[in-house]
């Protein structure tokens, strides 16, 4: 990975020096209204190149990850007189990140790009990895690009004006890298206390946490192998994130990871000898903090088929997971038969009921 990250609650002046090192043009920053509204200001006093940057501001949310706000973005920058010398911010949750991330890959064949995550899903995964895009025709991620950021700068000083359960969906991709690396991580995410919001405390974890990450996109960019451990907590997380679409009342990406964590912890205990203890941890964890996602049996097939849409499976009889022998135990291209999905999520239930 070539992306440099770096991490600092002095954002303004880690910023203002990178532009005086990189010399743009110009620069552009995106933001969706709400970080506008929560963060320009203060970054405006604080930070020269903000000040006399162009500021995009898009709609906020994940409907509004879509090619038409794209072309919005493309045609403020065509406006601005950005061009191949200038430097695009992308600051903001992970929506912006991608969706920024995307146009500056594709305009005038690629401009250079920062990431300033705002929330801590952003902070802690989508602004890292290159990963960039957006949904199309109702299908998450539909039109993307590999294009990495050249710098990131992460710091939790923007999440004083984050609601809690931002933090908390942010916080379940932090649980999925403790997983990934091992049993002294995951104790210590469990034992963290997020609500005190120490935000320095939370900058030292995340770096500790983000390098979980970085150190396997480093290893497999472009997601041919090891990338796929990443996955860990998605295929059902994501047929959880789509249900929850279909019955009109949406699961934030986190909290359907989380959930989706349970069940493919489920599996590795029945597939690999995964223990029984770390789930059952698990689920107490989540009980408090998350609440509980019902699924009812009748539920059971469309779960199903929807995890059979997941672009990540290469067939279409077999489901493919990555799964876990133990904690930081990885083992990708799992593939798992549908009774043994149905047993899981019999069991999932039970566990948090
Ligand atoms: N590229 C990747 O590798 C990757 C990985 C994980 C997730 N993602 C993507 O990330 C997106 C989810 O990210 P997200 O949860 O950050 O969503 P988001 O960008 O929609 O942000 C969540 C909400 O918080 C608001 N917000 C952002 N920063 C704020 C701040 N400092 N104070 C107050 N409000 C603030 C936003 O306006 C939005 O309403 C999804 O689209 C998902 O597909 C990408
Ligand atoms: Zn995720």
């Amino acid at each position: 990975m070539n992306q440099q990250l770096i991490f600092t609650n002095h954002v303004a002046q880690k910023l203002d020096e990178i532009v005086a090192e990189i010399k743009p043009a110009n620069v552009a920053v995106i933001v969706d209204s709400n970080v506008h509204d929560a963060v320009i200001p203060r970054m405006q006093e604080e930070s020269e190149t903000i000040r006399n940057a162009t500021i995009v501001v898009v709609k906020p949310g994940e409907d509004h990850k879509t090619t038409d706000t794209l072309t919005e973005i493309w045609d403020k920058l065509t406006s601005a007189g950005v061009t191949r010398s200038s430097l695009l911010i992308n600051m903001g949750g992970g929506v912006i990140t991608d969706m920024g991330g995307f146009a500056a890959s594709t305009f005038k064949r690629g401009i250079p790009f920062i990431n300033i995550p705002t929330t801590l899903l952003g902070a802690i995964d989508a602004s890292v990895g290159g990963k960039t895009g957006v949904n199309f025709n109702g299908l998450k991620n539909q039109i993307g690009a590999f294009a990495e950021a050249e710098t990131v700068i992460v710091s939790s000083t923007f999440f004083k004006t984050l609601p809690d359960s931002e933090l908390w969906s942010g916080y379940a991709e932090m649980i999925k890298h403790g997983l990934l690396a091992s049993k002294t991580d995951f104790d210590s995410l469990l034992a963290y206390d997020l609500t005190d919001r120490n935000y320095d405390r939370m900058l030292t974890l995340m770096e500790q946490n983000v390098a979980v990450k970085s150190n396997i996109v480093a290893a497999d960019p472009t997601e041919k192998g090891i990338r796929k451990a990443l996955n860990l907590g998605h295929t059902a997380g994501h047929a959880f994130e789509e249900l929850a679409m279909e019955r009109h009342a949406p699961l934030s990406h986190g909290y359907a990871v989380i959930f989706g964590l349970l069940v493919e912890l489920i599996l590795s205990k029945n597939l690999l000898g995964f223990p029984e203890t770390e789930v059952s941890r698990l689920a107490e964890y989540i009980k408090k903090h998350y609440g509980v996602f019902r699924i009812t049996p009748d539920e059971y097939d469309r779960v199903i088929a929807l995890m059979h849409q997941d672009k990540k499976n290469f067939t279409t009889d077999t489901i493919n997971f990555t799964l876990l022998t133990d904690v930081g135990k990885t083992e990708i291209n799992q593939t798992v038969s549908e009774d043994e999905i149905r047993r899981a999520l019999d069991e999932y239930h039970e566990l948090l009921k």
